[in-house]
């Protein structure tokens, strides 16, 4: 496929097949995902996989936090009932994906200073983090869209961030992505994208 094939092809799937994917088809992913450029090349991420009894659990943690979700849908989509329904559809059981990725960066959010100066260094330090981390989040669902899987980039669930690291074991990290993925078993149409949002200045 063609690489511009792969960006306007690939949609966000809530809704996956049982059959999971085996793990080197997700590690050959991975691996390619991984390429992805970073903040002087730090490569400041930590990949999860997860599947099996673990997902169940990242499953339950992230069912339980519905409501703080439904209040911000309630907020910003009050005008689109059926987007509200099918967001926390899917926050139910995130589409019956066999595998879980989660993408992690240091934990900033720990550090505690008082110079402005040093406030700033690490602002600066996490956005660089995260920018870096969503490259690679992307490579992730692009290259899956590309080997037939299909994935979901999700920042909600870190609404359970505590409770999924937990479960996890996970300390001192700051959760940046939760990413279903598996066999798709649904063809969604794409969402329009908006037509004024490039800016030519002096052309
Ligand atoms: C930073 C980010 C966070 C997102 N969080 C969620 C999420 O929590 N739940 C969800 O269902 N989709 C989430 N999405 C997916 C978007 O809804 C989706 O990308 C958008 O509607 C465009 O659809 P497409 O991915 O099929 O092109 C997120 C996407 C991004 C980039």
């Amino acid at each position: 496929m063609q690489l511009t094939t792969v960006l306007k092809g690939r949609r966000s799937i809530r809704r996956f097949k049982e059959k999971q994917p085996s793990q080197k088809m997700i590690q050959k992913i991975l691996e390619h995902a991984l390429w992805a450029p970073s903040n002087v090349n730090q490569q400041p991420w930590d990949v999860y996989v997860v599947t099996g009894g673990k997902r169940l659990q990242v499953v339950e943690r992230i069912k339980n936090i519905k409501r703080h979700i439904k209040t911000e849908l309630d907020k910003e989509f009050y005008s689109n009932p059926k987007i509200i329904r099918l967001t926390l559809n899917f926050f139910e059981n995130l589409g019956n994906a066999p595998v879980i990725i989660l993408v992690y960066i240091p934990d900033f959010r720990q550090n505690v200073c008082c110079l402005d100066s040093e406030k700033k260094l690490i602002e600066l330090s996490r956005i660089g983090c995260i920018q870096s981390a969503s490259a690679l989040i992307q490579n992730i669902c692009l290259v899956a869209h590309q080997e037939g899987l299909g994935t979901c980039w999700m920042t909600g669930p870190a609404w359970a961030e505590q409770e999924i690291n937990n479960v996890l074991g996970i300390e001192d990290r700051e959760l940046v992505a939760v990413i279903p993925i598996g066999i798709p078993d649904q063809q969604p149409p794409a969402p329009p994208r908006k037509s004024d949002k490039l800016h030519w200045i002096g052309f």
